[in-house]
């Protein structure tokens, strides 16, 4: 790589150490693009700083504790733990997906929380800011657990609606205490719920009232942001209620036997916890990031809706157990899709996993950092401003300058850019262009960043198309001509993806490869390339497809058919059931499948779980058919006489196995989740015998 006409001296730069943290997503449903907001604003934040050189360390975890993910555990018949480390496993491949790259994903279930949590708890205590008093709360007498708000339902006491949660009315839109519902039922059992003491533990917030009122306005926050705070402040704040009473999924409070850490005491501490087995991964030091004084940068990325969490509980939390306060918590509005609240009926309440279906998440990370900025403003989705953008901005504007250029280096000139650069004064403004691009992008300003970067491929296309090189090519192909223009073209390009690299990281990946640079920097942007081979041209990126987003949506509203309460449908049976490990092809193609018709199915006697079934596999090499009789534990889901005649598959080379009721020779396939079962079956038209493969 060649230094550039424009390269200039850099200053010996600071390098900053920054611990950026996203919102812990609740272990109690998957991940839905509205989540996703706030977290590739995040990884592009970091993906930047770290572009820039800076140290980054980006940590996140699911947050698992609470009554809700107790009881959705307990729907599916699973441990609390299976169920969220299911959850885990699949909210991190979400993100994954999504190209967010955490350098971990934990769990607040883990040791190191539950050690933090424990300590930190200790402290607040020592300090005398816990205080125990008794309260009065509905109590569900069948389960025995007390109820929060929303596992209340009831009449509403002003309008009468029925069917309303212990909180607020969905019709009349009052608020109101849970014990003034009328006929109020517990929606985990039904029964009339009762009121019920218990001894609670808060902290003591209203202490830290000055010390909040300070640092709210101390830069931490956006303007707005802060002046919401205020008015907390302001009305003044009430003591925290920490506690809550087994049953619980969560950690007990030392020294408080039956009484459990509330999920919102210990998820922020799930922050440091994630960071603590980082540490001990990679031989980070802990402290450096989180204790008192310490010269590095925390930054907490989170959701409008979880403000007060962040910026006044865990800041007074934080300052009494003797460790640091963030350094900013940067706020995201909410998203609305086509201009409304994400709804399920509209097919807009759109699971990232849908999503990856059928688009290409980089298209939504485009458009996200096209329209977001510092502020946390509601972001709205709307696809068909979502097709013209991605296709405009990216397909027509961007790859196009390299699509139209790159043939001709390829074809005429082996693939070599010329030695120098033919149109210094043009490249120097592109290049200078970082420093802006960068403040932008170190202030969240990304939709200005978005908007300078499309100007200047505006004005690469605008160039190229006065130079014409595919003119000019017609009648001097291999001139020095052709060969300068389009190694402008392509220099050109390649600083557009210098400057995208934080928000398109994996098409980042792409050019690298075609250009056959080493992964590119924003230091990087002050040279170009000549004299250099690229590599042949790869289409990068290819246009939204309305057909797809069609289709999205679609799947979005089906996935609502599923008539099971919402945190178990939420839970996918890959989440209860990871893939299991790796297998070579070998191992696989051991197994001989066939398909085989059933020819008549029994009872056993005795057996509650069998059915007998004989089947035929089809007919050997003297035309004589081969009859298989195989035990099968589908009893609860067929009735024999519903099953002959049905095609089926069966594993005919298992080893027959002695049972209790005689030899199963074989096994047949069914899908089961250990309560429904599904048999498999081959379209119709395949024969007995035929290979399954
Ligand atoms: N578990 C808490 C956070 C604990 S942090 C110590 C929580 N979880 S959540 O799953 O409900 O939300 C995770 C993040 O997604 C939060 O930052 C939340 O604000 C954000 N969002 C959830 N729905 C959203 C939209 N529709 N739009 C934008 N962000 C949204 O809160
Ligand atoms: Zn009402």
């Amino acid at each position: 790589m060649q230094p550039g006409p424009c390269s200039k001296v850099s200053t010996p730069m600071h390098i900053r150490n920054i611990l950026v943290t996203n919102a812990l997503p609740f272990a109690n449903g998957p991940i839905h693009l509205g989540h996703m907001l706030g977290y590739i604003q995040a990884d592009i934040w970091v993906r930047f700083q770290r572009m820039q050189g800076h140290t980054v360390h980006y940590v996140c975890a699911d947050d698992t504790h609470g009554t809700a993910i107790m009881l959705s555990a307990e729907k599916v018949g699973i441990s609390p733990e299976q169920f969220i480390e299911g959850v885990r496993l699949e909210h991190h491949r979400d993100f994954q997906r999504f190209l967010v790259d955490f350098d971990i994903y934990h769990s607040t279930h883990s040791e190191e929380n539950r050690e933090l949590a424990t300590d930190i708890y200790l402290r607040i205590r020592t300090a005398g800011k816990i205080a125990m008093r008794k309260i009065s709360q509905l109590f569900d007498p069948e389960r025995g657990l007390f109820l929060a708000d929303r596992f209340i339902k009831g009449q509403c006491p002003k309008c009468k609606a029925e069917d309303q949660y212990g909180d607020n009315c969905e019709v009349c839109a009052s608020t109101y205490a849970a014990t003034d519902l009328i006929n109020p039922r517990s929606t985990i059992s039904g029964a009339a719920p009762v009121l019920k003491d218990s001894e609670h533990y808060f902290f003591k917030l209203p202490d830290f009232a000055d010390m909040l009122k300070e640092w709210t306005r101390s830069g931490v926050l956006a303007v707005s942001v802060a002046n919401k705070l205020s008015e907390w402040l302001q009305s003044g704040l009430q003591e925290w209620d920490i506690s809550r009473d087994a049953p619980y999924f969560g950690f007990e409070i030392p020294g408080a036997p039956g009484k459990y850490f509330y999920v919102w005491l210990d998820a922020p501490i799930g922050y440091m916890a994630s960071f603590r087995k980082l540490c001990a991964e990679k031989g980070l030091d802990f402290g450096a990031y989180w204790n008192e004084g310490a010269s590095t940068e925390l930054w907490h990325f989170i959701g409008k809706d979880i403000v007060n969490f962040h910026a006044l509980f865990w800041p007074a939390m934080l300052e009494i157990a003797g460790y640091r306060k963030p350094t900013q918590i940067s706020v995201n509005g909410f998203l609305t899709v086509n201009s409304q609240k994400m709804s399920k009926s509209r097919g807009t309440f759109i699971m990232a996993d849908t999503y990856f279906r059928h688009l290409n998440p980089e298209y939504l990370r485009y458009y996200f950092a096209a329209k977001l900025g510092q502020n946390p403003d509601d972001l709205d989705l709307n696809f068909e401003d979502f097709t013209l953008r991605v296709n405009a901005d990216l397909v027509g504007k961007v790859v196009n300058i390299a699509s139209r250029c790159a043939g001709f280096i390829n074809k005429n000139f082996d693939g070599m850019l010329s030695a120098t650069d033919s149109q210094p004064v043009l490249t120097a403004e592109f290049q200078r262009a970082a420093a802006e691009i960068a403040e932008h992008y170190d202030a969240r300003e990304y939709g200005k960043a978005m908007r300078q970067i499309m100007a200047l491929a505006d004005k690469a296309n605008a160039w190229i198309a006065e130079k014409q090189p595919w003119a000019v090519s017609k009648t001097a192909p291999q001139s020095k001509e052709v060969q300068d223009i389009c190694s402008v073209g392509i220099n050109l390009f390649r600083l557009l993806m210098i400057y995208l690299k934080p928000v398109l990281p994996q098409m980042a990946q792409q050019v690298e490869a075609f250009l056959q640079v080493p992964a590119l920097h924003w230091a990087q942007a002050s040279t170009t390339l000549g004299s250099h081979r690229i590599g042949t041209f790869i289409p990068l990126m290819t246009r939204v497809d309305p057909a797809s987003i069609t289709a999205m949506l679609d799947a979005s509203k089906s996935s609502l058919a599923v008539p099971v309460p919402a945190e178990v449908a939420l839970l996918s049976p890959l989440a209860k059931e990871p893939i299991a490990a790796e297998i070579e092809f070998p191992d696989f193609a051991k197994v001989d499948l066939r398909v085989v018709k059933i020819l008549h199915a029994e009872h056993v006697e005795g057996a509650d779980k069998l059915l007998k079934l004989t089947l035929d596999l089809g007919a050997d090499d003297k035309g004589q058919t081969v009859q298989r009789t195989v035990f099968s534990g589908i009893k609860s889901a067929y009735q024999p006489q519903d099953l002959i005649g049905k095609h089926t598959v069966l594993v005919a080379n298992l080893k027959a196995r002695k049972m209790k009721f005689g030899w199963s020779e074989g096994m047949i396939l069914a899908a089961g989740d250990g309560k429904d079962i599904f048999l498999i079956a081959p379209h119709e038209g395949a024969v007995p015998g035929t290979r399954v493969t």
